[in-house]
């Protein structure tokens, strides 16, 4: 399967990954053959990628490291958790937990895999079902760091809950497409300490995690805020959210930007480490992702044009590619692969956006010129 953008969408492609709303609900199923109407209905809905069964679809497995259900149930959890606060009741700290648990459980068990999978998100849910990734991501991060089982669990609860402080804040302004204003942006920072106030009002929360949502916002260059804290006077856990927060946000579609591919996203990440981030939390978290995900379509500096079809966690830079056009552009027949992790000489010069990765597949399907779209990129790794 591979992830286009529904402007590519056309009536027949089968969807391979089932759309959920916030509420748990099935928008899309797996298997379903889209049609006009499903695609006007998910552009009505703001979604605006999608998984499609292509010709790889057999053959490329990508790996999920939470199930799509644990993290459905998840999300649902975490909007039932804002949505007392914001009916000023007292939240259920042992569903957070058993959320929590079940979530680690999972990542536990696939502590070798990497995180090749962005999930698509409804535009109502991204609040919630960014907790969760910032969850998955902590959690994964923790365990990089070597974490025990008490500090992962103190980790967890305190990503789920790092933006509890946005019930106080505002819908009109928390949905805002267009840049805030300076005082909005001072309105929106309060949600730090905000989300403080209200967890610390649970002695069954460890104030090691409700720190997590005092303190995701400080930078360890002091420039961060509500307080400017600065090195490890910022907790531990909170400069892991600090990074998960950023990584995760890149990585989705907004309103005013398509998402980020995880290469560009990680070289965010990678100059902001020592500035802004702890860069051995940088470190820590890019351990677990994949830079070139399963499916990504890539330039190589031999001029050759291949897909992604297998990545090897040791070496995320050199994963196995399947060749598409050769530097002559004349299309490759049959599957030939390539290992890059076993040629020394071989390496990713470009890798292509979804939009180009869509267009260059379709033109070496058809048999057509992918010279223009080669071209057409912004995207060079360093
Ligand atoms: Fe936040």
């Amino acid at each position: 399967m591979r992830r286009i953008s529904v402007e590519n969408a056309q009536s027949g492609m089968i969807n391979a990954r089932a759309i959920y709303s916030s509420e748990g609900k099935i928008l899309l199923a797996a298997g379903i053959a889209l049609n006009d109407f499903y695609i006007t209905r998910l552009k009505e809905l703001s979604i605006y990628s999608l998984y499609i069964q292509d010709e790889f679809a057999s053959e490329l497995s990508i790996p999920e490291i939470v199930s799509e259900k644990t993290r459905v149930e998840t999300i649902k959890i975490v909007r039932q958790t804002f949505t007392q606060i914001e009916a000023s009741r007292r939240i259920n700290v042992l569903d957070l937990r058993d959320a929590v648990d079940k979530i680690l459980d999972e990542v536990l068990s696939h502590s070798n895999t990497l995180v090749h999978l962005v999930d698509i998100r409804t535009f109502d849910d991204y609040t919630f079902a960014h907790s969760v990734n910032v969850c998955i991501l902590s959690l994964l991060t923790g365990i990089s760091l070597s974490y025990n089982t008490l500090q992962l669990k103190e980790l967890g609860i305190g990503a789920l809950m790092h933006d509890i402080g946005k019930t106080k804040i505002p819908l009109d302004l928390l949905n805002k497409p267009t840049r805030l204003t300076k005082k909005e942006f001072q309105l929106m920072q309060q949600h730090s300490e905000q989300g403080f106030e209200i967890l610390r009002n649970y002695p069954e929360i460890s104030i090691l995690s409700t720190h997590v949502a005092y303190q995701h916002h400080e930078r360890i260059n002091g420039s961060g805020y509500p307080r400017g804290l600065s090195g490890n006077d910022i907790h531990e856990y909170s400069r892991i959210v600090a990074v998960t927060d950023v990584y995760d946000a890149l990585l989705a579609d907004r309103v005013y930007r398509p998402a980020f591919l995880p290469y560009d996203a990680i070289r965010e990440l990678t100059r902001g480490a020592y500035t802004l981030f702890d860069p051995r939390v940088v470190a820590a978290l890019l351990d677990n992702i994949a830079i070139y995900p399963v499916g990504s379509v890539v330039q190589l500096n031999t001029g050759d044009v291949g897909i992604v079809m297998d990545v090897n966690k040791q070496s995320q830079h050199r994963p196995i590619i399947r060749m598409l056009t050769d530097r002559r552009r004349n299309k490759v027949p049959g599957r030939q692969e390539i290992d890059l992790d076993k040629l020394s000489t071989v390496y990713i010069v470009k890798v292509f956006s979804e939009q180009l990765s869509y267009s260059i597949l379709q033109e070496v399907e058809e048999g057509g010129s992918i010279e223009s779209l080669l071209d057409n990129t912004q995207i060079d790794p360093d």
